[in-house]
Order: structure tokens, then sequence, then C-alpha cells
């Protein structure tokens, strides 16, 4: 079905070198606390930088500061990795998690901090992997499961503000990057607001480092 037969615009978020996410179509921004936001029309420029003092939003700081946004050469590599177990196979892509600590948090015994290998899937019952891949945030966990691969369920497209933290982006919003970043599920990645990440726009958890935002929005206009 085409676009004005359905009267929707697909949402997309552009992102250019040296430039704020342009995000245009039918797209939800809600704040840390569960609130919308504001978009703009034709499009809503969001900060990537980290610097912008009207966050979410950009205010034009990336051009006083000098940002880029390249990835960098020493970024984890894009590869997944099967880790097979007698129930179930859990995939894991190290280049796109956004470090949440979800996964280690509440599921330490399938998922070990700081080792290698760091992930065992006899030590819980598939359900509880299962509750753990579809909560993660990024994209990085998967699974095969009874014939089944995983694949995030379609839902509206939104995009929300974590506190000291990245974006999280669910549902169909097309990534558009100049450099060709491709997630690993079309429908949940999770995108660099601190200006920080390796492997920019992807979140790579860099905002541990001290990025400090509250995930809602102060200002009075954009
Ligand atoms: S983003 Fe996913 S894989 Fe990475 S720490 Fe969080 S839950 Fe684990
Ligand atoms: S990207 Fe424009 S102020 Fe951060």
């Amino acid at each position: 079905m085409s676009e004005e037969t359905t009267g929707l615009n697909s949402a997309e978020v552009k992102v250019g070198m040296g430039a704020p996410y342009m995000v245009t179509g039918d797209v939800r921004l809600i704040d840390a606390n569960g609130d919308d936001l504001h978009l703009n029309e034709p499009v809503t420029a969001l900060c990537r930088c980290g610097h912008s003092s009207n966050k979410p939003y950009c205010d034009g700081t990336h051009n006083k500061v000098g940002f880029v946004g390249m990835k960098e050469p020493d970024r984890q590599p894009d590869v997944v990795d099967e880790y097979v177990g007698d129930d179930i196979t859990i995939l894991d892509n190290r280049g796109v998690c956004a470090h949440s600590g979800g996964c280690t948090d509440n599921l330490p015994s399938v998922f070990h901090l700081r080792e290698e290998p760091w992930i065992y899937p006899n030590e819980a019952s598939p359900e509880q992997i299962i509750g753990i891949v579809e909560a993660c945030p990024s994209g990085a966990l998967g699974y095969r499961h009874a014939g089944v691969e995983y694949n995030p369920p379609s839902t509206a497209a939104t995009i929300q503000v974590i506190p000291n933290g990245p974006h999280y982006v669910t549902g169909p919003l097309k990534l558009n990057d100049d450099q060709g970043t491709v997630p690993q599920y079309a429908g949940k990645y999770t995108l660099c607001r601190c200006g920080k990440s390796k492997n920019k726009p992807l979140c790579s958890g860099a905002h541990w480092d001290g990025f400090e935002d509250d995930g809602t929005w102060k200002g009075a206009s954009s």
C-alpha cells in the first residue's frame, strides 16, 4: 500500500556527518517519564553531539564544538556470535550493544560480566532467556528456539530519551545513515546522544563515561 493510500508518512532518521538526527514522518518522541514531546514540521533535529542546552533537541552547538560523528576504527566488530544450548541458541552482536546492563543484572547465571565466553545458554530456562532478549534495547541479543528466530514485534515508531543514556528506538523508524550503518534489527536499536560512541550513530555504551542528562525537556521552544 502506498503512503498516499494510507495517509501515513513512513518515519525516518537521517544521519549526516557533523549534523544532528533529522527525524521525519510518523514517530512518537517520548521523554524519560514516558511523556510525549513535540515534533516539528517537516523535520525535528535531535542532538547527537551531547552539547545542546536544549536536549533532546539540537540547538546548533554541534557547530561550535566541531562535532563530526564518525565511527571509531577500534569499535567492536559488527559480528553475530552464536551460543548453542540444549534448548535455545542465543545470538549476540557485541558491535551494537548499548551496555544497559539489563542482561547481566537480571540473569547473571546466563550473562556473565567481564568474562569470555560470557553467555551460558543452559543456565536458565528458555522462557527466562527469551524475556531478557526481548527486553534488550539495542538488538544486540537474539535467539533461536523451537524453530523460531527472534524478531522484534511490530509497534508504532517511537524514540524514547533515556536518562544519562541513548535514545531507544522501537518500531519502523528507518535509519538513513551516511556511514551506511544497518542496525541488527530494523525495529529495535539505540542511538548515541552523548556524542562519544565508538559506533555512531549507534550507542556503544560510552555515555557511562560521565554523560548527564535526565532525559526530560526543560525549554520553551526548540
Ligand atoms: S544492550 Fe542488550 S546485550 Fe547490551 S548490556 Fe543491555 S541487555 Fe545486555
Ligand atoms: S547535535 Fe546539534 S547541538 Fe548537539
